[in-house]
């Protein structure tokens, strides 16, 4: 069985990765603060002493709002970082996935992005990880990066877990209606990132090394993934929440996000062979999860 440094130990995809990993890879869980990003010495010398065959880099700064008061926090931890661990797995000799994000587009390009277009962030979060890519892809070959978007799940902070707490005190919400993405299940994440982890670490193919777009199939509108998380949970006997469509304008926000970051998982389908399910089908399978059993 391989072993696997995850960082970021109780970040909702690390979670997800060391559930999933269960009889598959042993997971070896790195956090704060034995593991702080932003501590070289740190950084090195914990991994050095995992021993592991490959490593995950699932921590990062990501309060995308707070991030527009102190860029330099952000980018200390998603762009120096990040390099930090890169280092590591340069010098351990092993392969390193390590996460980015749609948000390092600026959101108005008309069809799903993909890997090779052109980045322009909106905010301080966004170009922290679009530094964050460039640092890791030049410390360490033997990377793959995951552009990943609007993760939820049964673990930690996400907008499934928000929507479902809102709706225990309220028969109608507000949510944006005119940005659009890729909704994306941990979980899905997770079994795909440990299915690629495996493959690097027998297969030195240079295809399967680099940027690839990972997330859910299909896309939706915020107001979309909510009425459809509600729509399932009313399955549960949850009481009916109405969504009031709203625009970005009605809900300003500190950071600026792409009206469109769509990603095009095309790349991932033909080096690996992987695509992740439709999203409405995981989200119906969380909600179940997270609802079961329970009555609103
Ligand atoms: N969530 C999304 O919608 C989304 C979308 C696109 C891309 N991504 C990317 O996916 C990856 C995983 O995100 P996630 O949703 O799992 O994030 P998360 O739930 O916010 O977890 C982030 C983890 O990073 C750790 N961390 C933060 N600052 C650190 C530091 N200075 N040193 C060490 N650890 C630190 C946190 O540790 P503590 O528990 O100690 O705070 C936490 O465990 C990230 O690279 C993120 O940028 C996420």
């Amino acid at each position: 069985m391989i072993r696997i440094a995850v960082t970021g130990t109780n970040g909702q995809v690390a979670t997800a990765l060391r559930e999933r990993a269960k009889r598959r890879a042993e997971i070896v869980a790195l956090g704060r603060p034995e593991l702080e990003l932003t501590d070289r010495q740190k950084v090195l010398a914990t991994l050095r002493k995992s021993r592991c065959d490959a490593i995950i880099n699932a921590a990062a700064y990501t309060a995308v709002d707070k991030a527009e008061s102190e860029p330099e926090v952000a980018m200390a931890v998603n762009c120096s970082g990040a390099g930090y661990v890169a280092m590591a797995a340069a010098e351990l000799g092993v392969p390193l996935v390590h996460f980015s994000t749609d948000y390092v587009f600026n959101g108005e390009c008309q069809r799903p992005y993909r890997e090779d277009d052109s980045t322009t962030p909106l905010g301080a979060y966004g170009r922290s990880k679009l530094e964050g890519e460039k640092v890791v892809a030049s410390v360490h070959a033997n990377t793959v990066i995951l552009r990943t978007s609007w993760v939820y799940g049964p673990f930690g902070a996400n907008f499934l877990r928000t929507m479902l707490r809102l709706s225990e005190s309220r028969n109608g919400i507000s949510v944006v209606a005119d940005q659009r993405g890729n909704p994306t299940s941990s979980l899905d994440l997770a079994d795909a990132t440990l299915a690629m982890v495996e493959r690097l670490t027998y297969d030195s193919a240079l295809a399967l090394r680099g940027l690839f777009n990972v997330t859910g199939a299909g896309e939706a509108s915020w107001a979309e993934f909510a009425e459809e998380i509600f729509a399932r949970a009313a399955r549960h006997g949850w009481a009916e929440v109405t969504v009031r469509r709203i625009t970005t304008a009605d809900y300003p926000t500190l950071a600026k996000r792409p009206a469109s970051s769509r990603l095009d998982n095309t790349k991932l389908l033909n080096a690996y062979g992987i695509a992740l399910p439709e999203w409405r089908a995981s989200v119906a399978a969380c909600v179940d999860r997270l609802l079961a059993g329970r009555r609103s």
